[in-house]
């Protein structure tokens, strides 16, 4: 069972009290995030050392006949210091119930596939400290997304919003000097796309969005978001831009979010979505002013 801690993320909010009054609003929310964070550790830490860990799991399985009908199980596990909530279910899985059905892999927050609904808010489930939450920890699926079995949600439809914004580099041009040479991208352009880069496709930002909720063609802040890591990169033509813009500004683009901020409250890898969604708002505008 794995022990490691999770280095923190690099700090993208002012950490010195005499820089709060300055931080834009996504820097306090993510400020507000991490504080929140360590203290709920240090709060809970000693709570459940050395106890069992009361898991309520959701089932569900439309293929066996006495499964059919959603329920929860409740698992007792004990407690290690630096358990995860995947360390929790695996846990079940492998000693109670080897028909617990959820996906993972790399147990680093990289690989984005063990996203649960866990106490009521979208979280990795690799990355959450079991001492963090209040017991019984109840995990269920992401809201939102339908259920094949257990844990395991139907991803198609998210994966088909990210594909829609053509999530690739396109520029024609090569460099003059050799075809192999790689397309430089400046120091300054790089930096402002950073934090878009990090998203790992968990699909948590997709599932705590209302306007997604109730509008099934509506792209979603981590598609919006992987077209503003190319629609920002200083390599692609104007005439791609366009495109790109054009892409983003139908019907069911950026214009339905709403500024909720509930995809940059999950979001596991902080990218800030909202921010990001009002900056292609903004281009969008930009780009269909018309001077008389
Ligand atoms: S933007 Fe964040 S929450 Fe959404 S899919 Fe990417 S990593 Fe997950
Ligand atoms: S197992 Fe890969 S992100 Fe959690």
């Amino acid at each position: 069972m794995s022990t490691q801690q999770q280095e923190p993320e690099s700090q993208e909010s002012p950490q010195d009290p005499e820089m709060k009054g300055t931080e834009s609003p996504q820097q306090r929310r993510l400020r507000e995030k991490q504080e929140g964070m360590v203290e709920d550790q240090a709060e809970k830490e000693t709570e459940v050392e050395g106890e069992t860990v009361h898991l309520k799991v959701f089932r569900y399985d439309p293929e066996v006949a006495d499964k059919q009908e959603p329920r929860f199980d409740d698992f007792h596990v004990p407690f290690e210091k630096g358990m995860t909530v995947l360390d929790a279910v695996m846990y079940a899985r492998d000693e109670f119930d080897s028909s617990l059905t959820f996906r993972h892999s790399c147990r680093q927050a990289v690989c984005g596939s063990d996203a649960f609904f866990v106490n009521g808010k979208q979280r990795l489930g690799c990355k959450t400290q079991i001492s963090d939450l209040q017991q019984p920890v109840r995990i269920e699926p992401l809201p939102h997304q339908e259920v094949v079995k257990d844990l395991v949600v139907d991803m198609d439809h998210f994966y088909d919003q990210m594909h829609a914004v053509e999530p690739y580099f396109q520029n024609d041009d090569t460099p003059d000097s050799s075809d192999l040479e790689e397309q430089r991208q400046s120091r300054e352009n790089r930096e402002k796309v950073k934090m878009s880069t990090r998203c790992i496709w968990c699909g948590a930002c997709m599932s705590s969005c209302n306007i997604a909720a109730g509008d099934n063609e509506y792209l979603g802040p981590a598609a919006i978001n992987k077209a503003y890591k190319f629609a920002m990169d200083d390599r692609e033509p104007e005439d791609v831009k366009e495109h790109r813009l054009r892409i983003l500004e139908q019907e069911h683009g950026v214009w339905r979010c709403q500024t909720q901020f509930s995809c940059t409250d999950v979001c596991p890898k902080d990218i800030p979505l909202t921010e990001h969604i009002q900056e292609l708002k903004r281009e969008a505008v930009k780009k269909n002013l018309k001077f008389w």
